[in-house]
């Protein structure tokens, strides 16, 4: 795992950022209460109290990082450790995988991308957010990085600088991801936020 998400100041800072300005996911999904859900890279479990507050009755986290499962073990979620390049659930286990930031934390976005395409049920979703590259981007990386800053981007700097290698490397290889991503998924919708991807894809299952 690349990233140093075990750090406290890290996870305070992104509840900072979250809770102001990302917090509203998996509302855009429809996602049936009953579904079979995975939240693939499921940290502390911020989705996972999403879910559960949203009604969600059958959901499971994985992670790779243990110490974030037992986090999410102590506030009474069902989780498991997951390398999301090789997880160890049963082929078309689950209705919707859920996942939110984790896939530019690894370079084998490909093995990734076949496991979630895996694990899915024939006509169930894959639901995806993470960064993209793009001008809003840039503007607000030079502003993060090169401009003497104040909150909340003080927050964003010291939280991007303990992932910044694969940050930067998923937005550079950011048209790899999308060609593997379509090889494995026909996408449903796509709602090209300034900074974010938000995309509800279904299986491919020939792929493997
Ligand atoms: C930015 S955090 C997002 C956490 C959570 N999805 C959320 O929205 O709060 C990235 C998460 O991906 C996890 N992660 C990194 N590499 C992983 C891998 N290979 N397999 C599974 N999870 C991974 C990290 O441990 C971390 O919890």
């Amino acid at each position: 795992m690349q990233t140093t998400a075990l750090d406290e100041n890290w996870w305070k800072s992104w509840n900072f950022i979250y809770r102001r300005f990302l917090s509203k996911d998996i509302e855009y999904f429809d996602i049936r209460k009953d579904d079979k859900i995975l939240d693939l890279g499921c940290g502390i479990g911020f989705h996972l109290t999403k879910f559960k507050q949203q009604g969600y009755s059958n959901v499971i986290g994985c992670d790779v990082n243990k110490n974030l499962l037992e986090e999410c073990h102590k506030k009474g979620f069902k989780v498991v450790y997951g390398d999301m390049r090789r997880l160890n659930f049963k082929s078309n286990s689950f209705d919707v995988v859920f996942s939110y930031g984790i896939f530019h934390h690894i370079k084998e976005f490909g093995l990734a991308l076949k496991e979630v395409n895996r694990v899915l049920k024939a006509g169930g979703y894959f639901c995806f957010i993470d960064i993209k590259p793009s001008v809003h981007r840039r503007i607000l990386d030079f502003i993060t990085f090169k401009l003497p800053i104040s909150h909340p981007l003080k927050v964003r700097k010291n939280m991007l600088l303990e992932e910044k290698e694969m940050y930067d490397y998923f937005l550079m290889n950011h048209n790899r991801f999308m060609e593997l991503f379509m090889k494995n998924f026909k996408i449903v919708w796509h709602k090209k936020g300034l900074c974010m991807d938000i995309i509800k894809a279904l299986p491919q299952k020939s792929v493997r």
